[in-house]
């Protein structure tokens, strides 16, 4: 109890809650958010920044099962077993939390830096369409959902493990009715879309939002599902043929905000203005080729030219660029960031 108080005392608000989700729902600490220990390694990219020192509690059968988060470079200085953990001291002390939308991950900083602004200037629509290309483990797409019950997202990726994560994230967050798509395509070279998989996404998906039981079976089974359906299906479309063929009664095929966090394609960049909404925003934040850098990943071609994507949509009389940084990242490589606005 003695760390656990040490942690109430400091001002430290994130604890990783590892045991099981029963028993989590049962009563748990205030702030604190939920991954049981057999989930851990699959949803990694929901910990904080390795920067970030958050407390762990670790189930009363898996006592030292947070060295992993140690060895693989998190920062734990606060470590409670379940055995020690008093409860009705927590209660009388009112530790406790009902809240279980707590999140331990961050999103794009320069998204959650930009989006009140974003916001404001889409503030008269009643829905806020948003697309995101190439989404990872859908951190930014699970933050934009649970931050307002207004936006609805398509995400697309082209690894089955971001598809998974995805699924897993918007699931626990309570967000999937928001999710329109979720699929797993390849963006190809000449702009068309290869349609990989949509097994995590199809039009049941309103009957089965439910959270992730803790074991590992339901993953399995759909990851089993993708390989399945890996083997049989390589569609090339262009993406509103392919948005149509995933979502046939969809009322909207054009975006409030369309996002591309570290995930460059050219055919795609001449694409966007067709498929923002007047008024809509473009955020890219990514690698850029800045002479005053020298790193090595990703390789040149792979970057931005620095003035590229100004230059690109400054030609196009309806778009205008409200933003154009370069700031560095945790390891002090340079990205470009921009946002660019349809005016008409
Ligand atoms: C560096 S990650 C960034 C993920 C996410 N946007 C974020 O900021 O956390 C780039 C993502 O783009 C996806 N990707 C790369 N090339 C792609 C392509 N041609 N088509 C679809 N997805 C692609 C990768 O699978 C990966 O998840």
């Amino acid at each position: 109890m003695k760390i656990l108080r040490a942690w109430i005392e400091s001002s430290n608000t994130l604890c990783l809650d590892l045991r099981t989700k029963l028993d989590f729902k049962q009563r748990h600490l205030k702030s604190s958010t939920n991954i049981p220990l057999s989930q851990l390694v699959l949803r990694q990219s929901e910990l904080p920044p390795k920067r970030l020192p958050f407390a762990v509690i670790e189930p009363i059968n898996e006592k030292g099962c947070s060295s992993w988060l140690v060895e693989h470079g998190w920062q734990v200085p606060w470590v409670v077993w379940e055995g020690n953990l008093q409860w009705k001291e927590i209660e009388a002390n009112q530790w406790t939390g009902n809240d279980d939308q707590h999140v331990l991950f961050q999103p794009s900083p320069f998204l959650s830096s930009n989006i009140e602004l974003l916001e404001q200037g889409l503030k008269e629509r009643d829905q806020w369409t948003f697309l995101d290309v190439g989404c990872g483990s859908g951190r930014d797409v699970g933050w934009l959902l649970a931050r307002n019950k207004k936006w609805r997202a398509s995400a697309f990726d082209y690894l089955a493990g971001a598809m998974v994560r995805t699924d897993i994230l918007v699931r626990n967050l309570h967000v999937a009715q928001q999710l329109d798509i979720l699929a797993q395509v390849k963006l190809m070279n000449n702009g068309q879309w290869q349609l990989i998989s949509n097994a995590w996404w199809n039009e049941q998906h309103n009957q089965d939002t439910k959270e992730l039981q803790d074991s590992q079976d339901e993953i399995t089974r759909r990851l089993a599902m993708v390989e399945l359906e890996n083997s049989n299906k390589k569609e090339l479309y262009t993406f509103k043929e392919l948005y149509h063929h995933l979502l046939p009664k969809t009322e909207y095929d054009t975006f409030d905000l369309i996002l591309n966090i570290r995930f460059l394609s050219r055919p795609f960049l001449l694409e966007v203005p067709e498929l923002l909404n007047v008024g809509g925003y473009f955020i890219i934040s990514h690698f850029v080729d800045d002479e005053r850098y020298d790193y090595k990943q990703p390789k040149k071609s792979l970057r931005l030219q620095v003035n590229e994507i100004s230059e690109l949509y400054g030609k196009m009389s309806q778009m205008e660029v409200i933003q154009d940084v370069i700031e560095e990242i945790e390891d002090g490589r340079p990205v470009n960031s921009i946002i660019v606005r349809r005016k008409f």
